[in-house]
């Protein structure tokens, strides 16, 4: 196995053990608990409209992940190509009518203020851009473009993944101040897609023993 596999396969499981420890917190949302972390003091504004996008978000939140997951995999995809259209469908109103919108909506309540809101809402603007992109590139049967663009949007996806990661390394060094919350909101899609786009223009730099003429393909997995 490359370098460049192995590393995708262990962001693949990193992914799954994140969306997993999202799923296993939802104790605190059904019912709503003030309480934990997340909902203290949104009380005031939760039954409002707050409800009506956060429980979609978080329902279409996983599936997304679990869905990208699939849909990104290589070998899946060539060997299931009719579930890959109809899982691409599914995943693409999700993304497109569920998690960005209601994304967009809790930005404005963002608990880190209205910088990290406006990393959030840029976010999700640029998620549904990117499903709507990927969706038009493959209905004109431009495959390579299609792949790029969902390759984006599956980043931009992972945000909620990386997001934790800063916040868990935030943590564990003991940094409490509040630009670490802002950080978080912007740095939390924005370094991962301009990792993405990197690897993208320089695909052999994980595998040198091989001639990648795949190019696009490269940050496929599977
Ligand atoms: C377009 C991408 C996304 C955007 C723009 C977005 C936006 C947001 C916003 C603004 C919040 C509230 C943050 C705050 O008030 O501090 C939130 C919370 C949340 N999001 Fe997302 N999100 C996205 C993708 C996802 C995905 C893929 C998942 C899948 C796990 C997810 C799961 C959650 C959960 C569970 C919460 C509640 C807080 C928690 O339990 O950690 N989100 N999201």
């Amino acid at each position: 196995m490359s370098l460049r596999r192995l590393l995708n396969w262990l962001a693949a499981l990193l992914v799954l053990k994140v969306t997993i420890a999202v799923v296993l917190k939802y104790r605190d949302y059904l019912p709503p608990n003030f309480n934990s972390d997340f909902l203290q003091g949104r009380e005031s504004y939760f039954f409002d409209s707050y409800q009506w996008a956060f429980y979609p978000h978080i329902a279409a939140g996983p599936l997304t992940l679990i869905f990208g997951l699939l849909l990104i995999n290589e070998r899946m995809r060539v060997r299931f190509p009719k579930s890959h259209r109809v899982l691409g469908r599914a995943q693409l109103l999700l993304v497109l009518f569920v998690v960005a919108p209601s994304g967009l909506w809790m930005a404005y309540r963002a608990a880190a203020g209205p910088a990290a809101g406006l990393g959030f809402a840029s976010l999700a603007l640029a998620t549904g851009l990117f499903a709507f992109l990927g969706w038009r590139t493959a209905v004109r049967r431009r495959f390579a473009e299609h792949r790029r663009w969902m390759g984006r949007c599956f980043v931009a996806l992972c945000s909620t993944v990386v997001l934790r990661l800063i916040a868990g390394l935030a943590d564990v060094a003991r940094v409490d101040a509040a630009w670490i919350d802002v950080f978080a909101a912007w740095g939390s899609w924005l370094l991962p897609l301009a990792a993405f786009e990197l690897f993208r223009v320089a695909p052999r730099f994980l595998d040198a023993s091989t001639q990648n003429k795949a190019g696009d393909r490269s940050y496929f997995f599977g």
